[in-house]
């Protein structure tokens, strides 16, 4: 019997880490097949996502974007450590930073992001409480593939959620977490077990 080769996942995450937590659990529970998280990093020193790291035994490598004179010259240093740990996919899992053509290149279709709007409504930062405030009746989460284009790469998954009237912001945001602690493992799952098939804008799940 063949032995499937471990991918080697690097999860940037930028806060709170729940999505992070998420995903090392899943990959625990046998959710995420032939995976391993290899590694977090993060650009925040104090983010909580660094504790959690710890609490789950999972390498943790905090790097400032404040003691590199440019973003490229920051990525190279980010690609020294991936390439060190040998990492196949670069998760995004609430990295608060653009990407930048650098490190795409260097993972063209094997870096990942999800994002709490149906994009293309509501990219960028704070979309979940933009969106509450416009008063859509349907919001959602998307995961993608990163490009060059902030929050604009080929959808991979997207999953729809319908606004109770009389939900809060607070709600709101548990239900949308809700459903990224499910959808994101599922998708991770299906691109490490290579049933993402990315052409141009359109990724077919087989
Ligand atoms: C998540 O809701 C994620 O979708 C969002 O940040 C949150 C991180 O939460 N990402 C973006 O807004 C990216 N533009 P977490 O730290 O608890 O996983």
């Amino acid at each position: 019997m063949s032995k499937k080769k471990i991918v080697n996942i690097a999860v940037f995450a930028s806060g709170f880490g729940s999505n992070f937590e998420a995903i090392v659990r899943a990959v625990r529970e046998g959710k995420i097949k032939n995976s391993r998280i290899a590694l977090l990093i993060t650009d925040i020193k104090d983010a909580y996502v660094r504790q959690r790291a710890r609490r789950l035994g999972v390498k943790e490598v905090f790097i400032s974007p404040a003691s590199y004179p440019s973003k490229e010259k920051y990525e190279r240093a980010l690609y020294t450590i991936l390439k060190r740990e040998k990492i196949n996919l670069i998760v995004l899992a609430g990295f608060m930073r653009v990407v930048s053509p650098y490190l795409i290149s260097k993972f063209k279709n094997r870096i990942i992001n999800i994002h709490p709007s149906l994009l293309p409504a509501f990219s960028g930062k704070e979309a979940i409480a933009r969106a509450y405030k416009y008063g859509v009746k349907v919001t959602g989460v998307t995961v993608h593939i990163v490009d060059e284009r902030v929050d604009r790469g080929p959808i991979i998954v997207q999953e729809a959620l319908s606004i109770d009237p009389g939900w809060s912001l607070k709600r709101l945001e548990k239900e949308i977490h809700k459903v990224e602690h499910r959808l994101f493992p599922q998708v991770i799952n299906y691109f490490v077990s290579g049933g993402v098939k990315v052409k141009g804008r359109k990724v077919k799940i087989v």
